[in-house]
Formats: structure tokens, sequence, C-alpha cells
């Protein structure tokens, strides 16, 4: 009994062990990054569909209006533009800003009119749309749609738009020159929070059969950050990436620090615990067999010594001989 109740507990205290170790060691280093980027991208988006559609004062339809954003957001532009969906799918939109709008994009779930939102975030592109080990060549571009059926509305969700035969184009205007050897890549960033990427065409070109946000970015020249639980690099070491990045590899290794320390407690408890463990299961297992002799009768020969009985020899030693009485 007193084994497999040891023997349970160490299972139990391995399979922490276990999980406090991949808890530290395995945390991945960008996910905090982008669970919050995630986050802050979409309480832009709702913040940025308000501002949108305040520019609307008895909007006529596939007419684009600017929106005005607060001080503390300046450097972004809004844009809405109000269709009818029937029109989006049998027409499409021949230029709205960088965008070109084929026919056969479809809305899901159905709705008469609709809103396409237009953002740019110019200078917030990076702030917003982190992308590690990457540099933006223009500045991040969105197009969202909404239902236009009250154009009061706040905190909107999105609606579904998909391109059913030509996928949606991106024409990005304000490219900066791309670095000496690198390649630019279109960044395609979904509502969910991943980014996928795509070759550019005709040098500033992007193509998408979704909504989302998207840019033109190249791989920077500094190194990725090593992986965690490598060797030291020799040289001294490059700190490149955001300072999120860095603070988060710090956080890690603080916390494998942390977790090996308990960790190694931990393992030295159990070591200890299943070592007296065993010594105990030994002895009540070495005092059971001497119970279940007792039982059986196989005890000692016993003999009387004044009032207690002690265990005596029973065989007889060779009698001693004087030597003296020695006759050959
Ligand atoms: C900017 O200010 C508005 C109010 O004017 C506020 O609702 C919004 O949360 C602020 N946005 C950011 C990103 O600070
Ligand atoms: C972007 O530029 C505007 C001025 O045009 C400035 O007010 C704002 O703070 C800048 N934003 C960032 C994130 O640097
Ligand atoms: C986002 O996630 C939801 C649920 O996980 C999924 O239904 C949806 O298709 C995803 N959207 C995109 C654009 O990937």
């Amino acid at each position: 009994m007193g084994l497999v109740r040891g023997l349970v507990l160490l299972c139990f205290s391995v399979m922490w062990l276990f999980l406090l170790l991949r808890a530290t060691g395995a945390q991945s280093p960008t996910s905090p990054t982008s669970n919050s980027m995630f986050s802050n991208a979409r309480a832009l988006d709702a913040l940025l569909q308000d501002y949108a559609y305040q520019a609307f004062v008895r909007p006529r339809t596939g007419v684009v209006y600017d929106g005005a954003v607060p001080s503390n957001l300046s450097g972004i532009q809004v844009s809405a533009m109000r269709l009818r969906s029937g029109s989006l799918r049998t027409k499409g939109v021949r230029m709205y800003k960088e965008f070109e709008i084929p026919k056969g994009v479809k809305e899901h779930p159905y709705v008469e009119r609709l809103v396409l939102v237009y953002q740019n975030l110019g200078n917030w592109s990076m702030v917003y749309y982190p992308l590690p080990g990457y540099m933006y060549l223009s500045p991040v571009l969105g197009l969202l749609a909404y239902d236009a059926g009250n154009l009061m509305a706040k905190n909107l969700p999105t609606l579904d738009i998909v391109a059913s035969n030509q996928p949606i184009s991106i024409k990005f205007s304000e490219l900066k020159s791309v670095p000496e050897g690198s390649v630019p890549k279109c960044a395609s960033f979904d509502l969910n929070g991943s980014v996928s990427f795509s070759s550019v065409l005709s040098d500033n070109i992007c193509t998408t059969f979704n909504q989302g946000h998207f840019s033109i970015a190249v791989e920077s020249i500094a190194p990725a950050p090593a992986p965690f639980f490598s060797a030291p690099p020799p040289s001294p070491r490059v700190i490149s990436g955001t300072p999120e990045q860095r603070q988060g590899g710090n956080n890690s290794k603080v916390w494998i620090i942390v977790g090996s320390v308990v960790g190694g407690f931990a393992l030295l408890i159990i070591l200890g615990l299943l070592i007296v463990l065993l010594a105990k299961y030994k002895r009540r297992k070495k005092m059971h067999q001497m119970e279940r002799a007792a039982e059986v009768g196989e005890a000692l020969p016993m003999t009387t010594v004044g009032s207690t009985k002690a265990p005596a020899a029973t065989g007889t030693r060779t009698q001693p001989m004087l030597e003296t009485e020695y006759v050959p």
C-alpha cells in the first residue's frame, strides 16, 4: 500500500515538474506580442469604424468620404464608402484609394447595403502591426466591410467579404525604396491576427481575396534573435528585435532560471521522499516476514532463564577438552 501511494505521488510530482518546465521553457517569445497586437488592432478597427461613419452626412452610394481622427491618432487616415451589395457584386469598385475591387465580391451575412472602411495607418503601422524581423516599405492599409443599416452604430462586427473570381488588388503608392539585396513581400494580416506573405506584383501591387490589413515589407538586416536553449554565441551578442521582444527574451530567461531552481528543488524533494518511502517499505516487509515466521512457528527454540524466555541454541558444540586430559 505504502509503495503504491508513493509511486502515485512520484508520478504526480514528475508530471508537475514537466508542466512547470514546459510553462517556463517552451514559452514562445512572440505569442504575448501577437496576442496584445491582436486586441489592440481590433480595438483600433472599432474606433476607426466609428470615425469613418461620422464622415457620412447624407451619403451618396459609391462616393468616398474622408473621416477625421482624434489628435491622439493623428497620422492615421480613414475613409468610408457606402455601397449596395448588389452593385459590389456585379460591378465592383474601380478605385477606392489604393484598392481595386473587381466584380464578384460577396459579403456574408447578406446585407442590402454595406460600408467599406478604408484605413491608412501611416506612422502608426509599426505600433499596431509589429512585424518582428521585417521593415515596412509602405504604411499598413486596411479594408473592412460593415453593415450600412445604421450609420450611427458603434462597435459593429465586420461582415465577411470574399472575392470569388478575381482577387482585390492593392496598388501601394507611397513605397520606400527597396534596400540593396532585399526582396519585398506582401504582408497580409487577417482579422484573427495571423500574417501571411506573398509576392509583390509589378513592383507595388498586392492581391487578396479577403478583407484585412496589408503592406509591403522586407526582411530587416539585423539577424533574428537567437533561439532559446542554444549555446551562447562566442562573439559579443547582437541585440536585435523590438524592445518588447528583447524584454520578452529576458523575461523568458528569468523564468527559465526560476523554473530550473524550483524544478531542481522539487526533484531533490521527490528523491528524498522516494528514499524514505523505500526504506519504510523495506522495514515493513521485514517486520511482516518476521511476524509471519512467528505465526508459522519457525520460532527459535526457547529456553527459560529464570522467569524470562530466551532463544537457545540446540546444537551441541564440540565439547571443550582440557589439554592436560589429552591422552594419545
Ligand atoms: C483617443 O482618444 C479618444 C477620445 O478622444 C479615445 O476614445 C481613444 O480611446 C483614444 N485612443 C487611443 C489609441 O489612445
Ligand atoms: C505620427 O505623426 C503624428 C504627426 O503627424 C504625431 O502626432 C504622432 O505622434 C505620430 N505617431 C507615432 C506613433 O509616432
Ligand atoms: C478567424 O477565426 C474564426 C474562428 O476561429 C474562423 O471562423 C474565421 O474563418 C477566421 N477568419 C479568418 C479571416 O481567418
